[in-house]
């Protein structure tokens, strides 16, 4: 196991039970294989749980922390123990590259970006958060702290196309109200799921608060659907099929 975790967060303490939350969500997985075309060869750096990844692909998962690695699924290949600031391979020998919700974690996005673009022939596709369109969420209103902290890890997404160089073509992925990947903004129009401790744990965000400042942002949250106050606020969202939130699709094109 490694000494410090490769990213801002650890996962061996923190993410065991990701993979009961974060499931992929079916509508993303197709928006992720329509932008990585034809590609036969992948690799997936950041694959945690296997999240995202093709089936029908030959997939060369890399993933820095045991207790992610642990979590795939025994049809997925095993994940190779690397980081994307360091990718063991020769320059261009994959079709393809995918990245899923992990860029904002990397210790150094330029050396990790610049990379992938190494080892890739082709499309380079990112699922990432706009920083800008984050800070907007209504989980701000209970824990600024927690909201302000999540757009801040967030590259800005013209530092991320500017980095990839080449073409970029960014794409805005409406969350569907059923989200099956638990992400924050997931739970737009489902406030009650922050109440609930595992959640909160398989989003890494609250990881970087203190224990009082969770218990204090739950709190207000509960006080706020007890009261109505949120509902009166927000609860069309309830209502809402899908949220136009952060969630982007970058596909770079060399
Ligand atoms: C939120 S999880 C996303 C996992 C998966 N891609 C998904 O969509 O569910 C972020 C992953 O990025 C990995 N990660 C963090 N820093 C990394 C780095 N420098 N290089 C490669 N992976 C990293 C973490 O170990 C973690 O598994």
């Amino acid at each position: 196991m490694r000494k410090e975790p490769a990213g801002d967060f650890d996962y061996e303490i923190g993410g065991q039970g990701y993979s009961s939350i974060r499931r992929p969500e079916p509508r993303f997985a197709d928006e992720i294989r329509r932008a990585l075309g034809d590609a036969r060869s992948l690799i997936n750096v950041g694959a945690g749980a296997g999240s995202y990844e093709p089936t029908d692909m030959d997939v060369t998962p890399i993933e820095p922390s045991a207790s992610m690695r642990a979590q795939r699924p025994s049809h997925l290949t095993p994940a190779i123990d690397a980081v994307a600031e360091e990718l063991p391979f020769a320059d261009k020998v994959f079709d393809a590259a995918l990245a899923t919700v992990t860029i904002h974690q990397w210790r150094d996005l330029a050396t990790g970006l610049a990379e992938l673009r190494r080892v890739t022939r082709g499309n380079v596709v990112i699922m990432t958060f706009d920083p800008e369109e984050l800070e907007k969420f209504w989980l701000g209103e209970f824990s600024p702290a927690l909201m302000t902290y999540e757009a801040g890890r967030m590259p800005a997404l013209a530092k991320v196309t500017e980095l990839l160089g080449g073409t970029s073509h960014v794409k805005n992925l409406p969350i569907p109200f059923d989200c099956e990947d638990g992400f924050a903004e997931s739970y737009f129009g489902r406030p009650e799921a922050f109440l609930d401790e595992r959640v909160r744990r398989s989003q890494s965000a609250w990881g970087f608060l203190s224990n009082e400042d969770e218990i204090a942002a739950v709190r207000a949250l509960q006080t706020g659907l007890d009261d109505g106050s949120w509902d009166a606020r927000h609860g069309h969202l309830r209502r809402q099929h899908e949220y136009h939130g952060a969630l982007r699709l970058i596909t770079a094109l060399p």
